[in-house]
């Protein structure tokens, strides 16, 4: 039921909205326009604010604590989407760049974390529910040894960080960390379609070129390789949260409905450039 002089719209699906960042809550925004919008982060004071702000602009939407790598919170947040009414869409875009984590704090957040939130969402999904993930250009460019590809086979096992570290010996860095935590969340979108698909539902990887945001910034700062990607870059500039936020809208709706289970580079051309053919 509708409460006359709230931005309450219980006749719309709900669209889960993991990381209430910059790009989170573009996306979170755009997704508001066709859902109820339930927003978590590890900052559950930031996902609340970020919510009342959206609700003062007329938008549906409800802010939550959860910290993906914890079993148990993302748990008690499928609890919450299944007190909601389920799943319409799940856009996952929390992430930690190269300079915000460390080697085992990338890998649990940006592959475990979520790994962990789309195993606990999708019993939850029905024929329509899509889930998209925000994964990077990093991906395409970068191609794991043998023996890490295999352990990113099974990205929600509890002990990923330790085993890939393990794996990767020195080269166990947080610049790695972030290629192969994508890589790895790229495989799981086409590893999971099959899962998905029984259900009726997608599940999608989005690899974005380079985003302006906050995050972007930091790492023109601390790498000087990124300034020289940016000037391969086609389209010579970088990408708007907005133009992400328009990809995630179309990958959630009913007109991708036969895309699953693949990957979308949204780069500006960068990894076509960056290729041989
Ligand atoms: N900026 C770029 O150039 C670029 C390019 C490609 C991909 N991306 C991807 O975009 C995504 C993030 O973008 P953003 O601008 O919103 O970043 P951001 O740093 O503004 O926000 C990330 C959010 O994730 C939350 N978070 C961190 N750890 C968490 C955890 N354990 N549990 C729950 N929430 C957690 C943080 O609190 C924060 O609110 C990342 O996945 C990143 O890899 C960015």
């Amino acid at each position: 039921m509708h409460r006359i002089g709230t931005s309450e719209r219980p006749d719309l699906p709900l669209a889960t909205v993991i990381g209430a960042g910059a790009l989170g809550m573009a996306i979170a925004r755009r997704l508001a326009l066709s859902h109820r919008v339930l927003l978590a982060d590890i900052d559950g004071q930031r996902a609340q604010d970020c919510a009342e702000l959206m609700r003062g602009e007329g938008c549906d939407a409800s802010g939550i604590v959860c910290d993906i790598t914890s079993p148990d919170a993302v748990a008690a947040l499928a609890g919450e989407v299944a007190a909601r009414g389920g799943l319409g869409a799940l856009a996952h875009v929390a992430g930690l760049s190269p300079s915000a984590g460390n080697f085992r704090s990338i890998i649990r957040v940006n592959l475990m974390g979520a790994a962990l939130v789309a195993e606990a969402l999708r019993p939850l999904a029905c024929p329509g529910s899509a889930a998209v993930l925000v994964s990077s250009l990093a991906a395409h460019h970068f191609q794991p040894a043998p023996e890490v590809a295999s352990l990113l086979h099974d990205p929600a096992a509890p002990d990923i960080a330790e085993r890939l570290a393990a794996a990767m010996g020195e080269d166990a860095t947080p610049q790695l960390a972030y290629p192969v935590s994508k890589w790895g969340m790229n495989l799981y979108c086409r590893r999971q379609a099959a899962a998905w698909g029984e259900m009726g539902a997608r599940i999608v990887s989005i690899s974005p070129g380079m985003i302006a945001t906050p995050m972007g910034a930091l790492e023109f700062e601390k790498s000087p390789a990124k300034r020289q990607l940016y000037e391969k870059t086609p389209l010579r500039r970088e990408c708007t949260m907005l133009e992400i936020a328009d990809v995630v809208e179309f990958l959630a709706s009913p007109r991708a409905s036969f895309i699953s289970g693949t990957d979308l580079l949204v780069d500006g051309g960068l990894a076509a450039a960056l290729s041989d053919a």
